[in-house]
């Protein structure tokens, strides 16, 4: 059983999938960290030497393989993944998608100027061009983000009743 969890950046997907994975007794992935380590380079450095496109073929590919993958596993998806070519319709074939949703002002209050600096499309922003920037981003990607097979509202929740929810449904799902 695959789940990957999708969203904006700084919503909480790999915190949360790491805490859920725990829990559950499920293996855990963050694409990231794995195109990061595959090719020895930050994710800003590839951005900056290779391309966007290129970043965006990497995580296609790695998505494609994650399919294949057996076991039960739990995935952070980046927050560009859904929105690239084929993308979401590859993750909801192979298993279920759960999109955590929050404003951008809750998360530019959660973005710490690392979370920042390591995020290619944020950085050098200050708080208010950043809410102005992911307001319009943020809208953008909503219709594909709102493709999952889950939507959760995160704004009000806390980090243990959203791992619970998911539990929930994963639970009733599998009935
Ligand atoms: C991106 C999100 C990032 C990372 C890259 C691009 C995006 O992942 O893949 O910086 O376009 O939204 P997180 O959502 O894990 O921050």
């Amino acid at each position: 059983m695959k789940l990957f969890l999708i969203g904006y950046m700084g919503c909480g997907k790999s915190s949360l999938g790491r805490k859920l994975a725990k829990r559950a007794g499920y293996e855990f992935v963050d694409m990231d960290n794995i195109i990061e380590e595959r090719e020895g380079a930050t994710i800003p450095d590839i951005f900056a030497y290779e391309g966007e496109e290129y970043f965006r073929t990497l995580e296609s590919n790695l998505i494609e393989e994650l399919g294949r993958k057996e076991g039960n596993v739990i995935i952070s998806a980046g927050g560009g993944a859904p929105t690239w070519r084929d993308n979401m319709e590859r993750m909801t074939a192979v298993g279920y998608t759960f999109y955590l949703r929050r404003t951008p002002e809750q998360i530019a209050s959660r973005l710490s100027p690392h979370g920042r600096q390591k995020r290619p499309k944020l950085r050098g922003l200050n708080d208010e061009e950043l809410v102005q920037f992911m307001r319009v981003n943020m809208a953008e990607r909503e219709p594909f983000y709102a493709r999952a097979s889950h939507i959760i509202e995160c704004s009000e929740m806390s980090d243990e009743a959203i791992i619970e929810y998911i539990l929930s449904k994963l639970q009733s799902d599998e009935q």
